[in-house]
């Protein structure tokens, strides 16, 4: 089966949105033709717009920004449904893997709804997905094996979501927290930020600055 893995997060190297989608690849490379395209970093080509839509699934791994889909990746899919309407005559199916700065999970619900719509808009199946919470904790964790860290539930849907994939069954929408002590997350989430603020020419000030 030839599978589109999407990453759509803006980030150059590591990202969290592409650390899953690794791990999901992991599950299927043996036995499927995987695709890689970046929609955060660079915009795509009708060559790849095509390419996309001769596979049978698309797998969407993107960052929740402002509890919806970040703004190139909301113009890849606007482009994709044209394209879509115009050339596409089999069922595709997109799986969606959300992950998002907050503690919950549940924070991706509003993006899950649009990329449901975007599905039923464009004739493509809806897969369901993962909407994983802590996404900024997945990078401590990067070289240890997913069942063994705080994100062991993660790898445990990423499994049951392959066995759909394969199927082109829809995967229910599994909303994650780590398995992780919430203040804990709360303290190093704020020594993370105020080290990349500092590193930004900012003080602790102007974190909390309200405008
Ligand atoms: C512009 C912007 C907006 C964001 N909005 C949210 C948000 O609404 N809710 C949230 O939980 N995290 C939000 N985040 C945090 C990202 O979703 C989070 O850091 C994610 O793990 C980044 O994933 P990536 O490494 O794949 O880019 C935002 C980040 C940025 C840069």
């Amino acid at each position: 089966m030839k599978i589109s893995m999407i990453n759509g997060s803006q980030k150059r190297g590591v990202s969290n949105s592409g650390i899953i989608l690794g791990r999901l690849s992991d599950l299927l490379k043996e036995k499927h033709d995987l695709k890689f395209y970046d929609s955060g970093l660079k915009q795509f080509s009708n060559v790849i717009f095509e390419e996309i839509i001769s596979g049978d699934v698309i797998v969407l791994s993107f960052p929740l920004f402002v509890y919806s889909i970040p703004s190139n990746t909301l113009k890849m899919l606007i482009e994709l449904e044209n394209i879509i309407k115009q050339k596409q005559d089999k069922k595709l199916i997109l799986f969606a893997l959300i992950n998002c700065g907050f503690y919950e999970g549940i924070q991706n619900v509003t993006a899950f709804e649009i990329v449901m719509n975007w599905c039923e808009r464009s004739g493509v199946i809806f897969g369901g997905g993962i909407g994983q919470g802590a996404g900024e904790m997945l990078g401590f964790f990067k070289n240890t094996p997913l069942n063994k860290s705080p994100f062991a539930n993660l790898e445990r849907a990423l499994e049951t979501m392959t066995e759909k994939i394969e199927i082109k069954k829809p995967f229910e929408i599994t909303y994650l927290n780590p398995y992780f002590p919430r203040f804990l997350w709360k303290i190093m989430a704020v020594r993370n930020w105020n080290t990349l603020a500092s590193k930004n020419g900012l003080k602790k000030k102007d974190i909390r600055r309200k405008l």
